[in-house]
């Protein structure tokens, strides 16, 4: 059992049994198995995916269409909202 999503704890079987079931977009792996949605957002597990899912589909990387990425992209602390000024 290969661990693929540490953050959401999403192996490469689960990842290849739900593109078997006809998820064949990065975005619909997202949306089902959770991928790329933990506290990294995808940092660290999504080129992985986006390598299986091309093996699978017998395509190639560039092919396959990016999920929508929303911001922030990595966390920040809450006091770059807030005026420091203020008390
Ligand atoms: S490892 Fe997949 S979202 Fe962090």
């Amino acid at each position: 059992m290969k661990i693929v999503c540490r953050c959401e704890d999403v192996t490469e079987e689960e990842i290849i049994e739900a593109i078997d079931q006809g998820y064949t977009t990065l975005e619909e792996l997202k949306r089902h198995l959770r991928v790329g949605t933990g506290p990294c957002q995808g940092r660290t597990c999504m080129k992985i995916i986006e390598k299986i899912l091309a093996k699978k589909l017998g395509k190639n990387i560039d092919e396959l269409k990016k999920t929508t990425v929303r911001p922030p992209l990595k966390p920040v602390p809450l006091y770059i909202y807030g005026d420091e000024d203020e008390e």
